[in-house]
């Protein structure tokens, strides 16, 4: 009979059965799939596993200090934080079209991480011979079914390294559907915040700042998008939603009345969906209070803000995020 319990079990002794005395490596997104996955293995080999966290400077506030802090303190797992903002930065200095954003932030995603992987292969310790991911049954149909193998290439000039490094593929939730990874996270000890994460773009707050991504404009969005995320969830609205980015118009200005008079800043856009899978999703007839709120308290405390507006578009024909 299925409980979370029972699953635990069964994924542990798996897990054990699979990995020995041998060493894993886990990456962190931030997201459900990946921390469950890892709070499993840690639960079965404990300091065998070391996790790996990219931090983007692409994530929105407090995320990180969510994944560095939070999950490390429920789990009690070795983590090891690569702090990436200014390479990230960097390579998308200057880039405004969504598609070379997308290519950019997923190559020297993979560069890094490659990096961290080399690390650790090289402290003292047993094999590393496994790659843990956070692969969910609907994951598994839609690629027919295979379980399978990862390389790393060791490209990056340190040394004493085969050239081409295999990892066997640890998958503890490949039978389970979201709501019961949600579960098992729960059964875990993670927090909610964690477990109950909306879906969250892996490309982060560089796909939602129309126009190219800086530090400055990362900073003005993870404001507002701080106080969205806090008044709706102060509705009690978080189970309502699919999600709802906020998104900067970074190239667009308009003319507003602020304080001591006329302001030309940027304009903030919320996109609430309501959805089943993403594929479709309808935009979310929100509370006008909670709008208001939401609306007075942005144009008020994020500094070159001064007009908000809604996202009235379902899906087709937009998609949920802008780009
Ligand atoms: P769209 O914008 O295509 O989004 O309607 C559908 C769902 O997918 C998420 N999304 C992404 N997730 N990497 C991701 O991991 C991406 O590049 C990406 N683009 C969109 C989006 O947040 C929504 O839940």
């Amino acid at each position: 009979n299925w409980t979370t319990t029972n699953v635990v079990e069964e994924q542990i002794a798996a897990i054990r059965a699979q990995v020995g005395d041998k060493r894993a490596i886990c990456g962190l997104s931030g997201g459900v799939d990946s921390a469950v996955a890892a709070a499993l293995v840690q639960k079965a080999i404990g300091s065998q596993l070391t996790c790996v966290y990219v931090d983007h400077g692409l994530m929105r506030k407090g995320e990180t200090e969510q994944v560095e802090k939070d999950f490390v303190a429920a789990t009690g797992a070795k983590l090891k934080v690569v702090d990436a903002e200014k390479r990230f930065l960097d390579a998308l200095a200057g880039v405004s079209d969504p598609e070379q954003k997308r290519k950019i932030i997923g190559r020297e995603f993979i560069r890094v991480f490659e990096q961290a992987q080399l690390e650790i292969l090289q402290e003292d310790g047993p094999e590393v011979a496994f790659l843990v991911q956070g692969t969910l049954y609907p994951d598994v149909v839609e690629s027919g079914g295979g379980t399978g193998t990862a390389n790393i290439k060791s490209h990056h000039n340190v040394g004493g390294l085969p050239d081409d490094i295999e990892f066997e593929l640890v998958e503890p939730l490949r039978q389970l559907f979201k709501d019961e990874v949600r579960m098992v996270g729960q059964e875990l000890g993670l927090p909610d915040e964690i477990v109950q994460r909306q879906p969250f773009p892996g490309p982060g707050l560089g796909i939602r700042i129309v126009g190219d991504v800086t530090k400055e404009r990362l900073d003005l969005l993870r404001e507002a998008d701080a106080i969205a995320r806090e008044e709706l969830t102060a509705a009690g609205l978080d189970r309502d939603i699919w999600q709802c980015p906020v998104v900067l118009l970074a190239d667009v200005r308009s003319v507003g009345v602020q304080g001591d008079g006329r302001t030309y800043g940027h304009p903030i856009v919320l996109r609430p969906v309501s959805s089943e899978d993403a594929m479709t999703a309808d935009w979310s007839r929100l509370p006008y209070e909670t709008l208001a709120k939401i609306s007075t308290r942005i144009t008020n405390e994020v500094a070159d803000v001064n007009r908000v507006v809604l996202d009235v578009t379902s899906k087709p024909p937009g998609t949920i995020e802008w780009e």
